[in-house]
């Protein structure tokens, strides 16, 4: 697999997006099945992913106390992200609240359940409206500073706040909703380029959607591969940058899916899309 890099970490380029093994629609609670969630978790680490993303509202809390569960004590080199800064006052909620108190509760709990000193990469999940955005980064910035952070994300954000938080603090990566079928984050997919900064695409396979696409399909089919693999495949193409996440509740999509970093699309087929 290629590698890329999250300032002096280097990690395979396709990661984990581990949302999804809280499989109901509102990642609320428990998995409907705790055993196979791990399980899961685990075969994506013999695999040979090194990065699994994750967020403290995702549960919450849950999904980081199943990878613990899983993982604990970590493979070398896997490197768990989480985030920050939403809440989840009930299962169809995602609040942004990102006050350096509730950023703060945040870390320690994330600290606690993945049984780390120091998150490798922390990212905050979303911009609240109603906290200056610099006060947010600057948050971040003291935790790296106290070294409970290694590596500072941000997430869901415009060029105009990259560049802000970049006055603040280094910034490793953006994860932002990005996929064949939405293509809205194109400039900050282009400014992370430019920067070497690492875009993660949320929702990489369109939550699905990529995969009904009648090109994606015909070019599976050309190609002796499945949809979503088509589709992983062109993200990996189109940026140097892009480290996508897809996310599974399932062992056979989780093989899927990571086999897609073997899948090399031409220039042709690439264009196609
Ligand atoms: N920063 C943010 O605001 C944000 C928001 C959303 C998500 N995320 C992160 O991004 C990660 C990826 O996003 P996502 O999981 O929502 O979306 P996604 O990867 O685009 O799609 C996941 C959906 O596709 C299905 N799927 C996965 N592999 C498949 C395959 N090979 N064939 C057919 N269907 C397949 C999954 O169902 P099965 O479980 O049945 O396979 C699931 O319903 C998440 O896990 C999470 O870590 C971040």
């Amino acid at each position: 697999m290629n590698t890329i890099r999250l300032g002096e970490l280097n990690v395979n380029r396709l990661g984990f997006g581990a949302m999804r093994i809280i499989d109901n629609d509102d990642i609320w609670g428990e998995p409907s099945d705790r055993k196979h969630a791990i399980k899961v978790l685990r075969r994506a680490a013999e695999l040979g992913v090194n990065f699994i993303d994750t967020a403290e509202s995702y549960g919450p809390h849950t999904d980081e106390i199943l990878i613990a569960e899983a993982l604990h004590p970590y493979p070398k080199g896997l490197v768990v992200a989480t985030k920050c800064g939403l809440s989840r006052p009930r299962p169809s909620r995602w609040d942004a609240d990102c006050r350096p108190e509730k950023l703060r509760k945040d870390l320690e709990g994330s600290l606690k359940r993945l049984r780390l000193d120091r998150i490798d990469l922390y990212q905050l999940h979303t911009v609240d409206s109603k906290v200056p955005f610099e006060v947010s980064v600057g948050t971040l910035a003291d935790m790296q500073r106290e070294g409970k952070v290694r590596h500072v994300g941000l997430s869901n954000v415009t060029v105009k706040q990259i560049e802000a938080a970049r006055k603040i603090v280094p910034i490793v990566s953006v994860q932002n909703r990005y996929s064949l079928s939405d293509r809205s984050s194109e400039a900050v997919l282009l400014h992370c380029e430019k920067h070497g900064i690492a875009f993660l695409p949320w929702y990489p396979l369109g939550d699905g959607a990529a995969l009904s696409v009648s090109k994606v399909k015909k070019l599976a089919e050309k190609l002796k591969a499945s949809p979503a693999q088509v589709a992983i495949a062109w993200l990996l193409k189109k940026s140097p940058v892009m480290l996508p996440i897809p996310g599974t509740g399932n062992l056979a999509h989780l093989e899927e899916n990571v086999a897609a970093a073997k899948l090399e699309l031409s220039n042709e087929d690439f264009r196609s899309l």
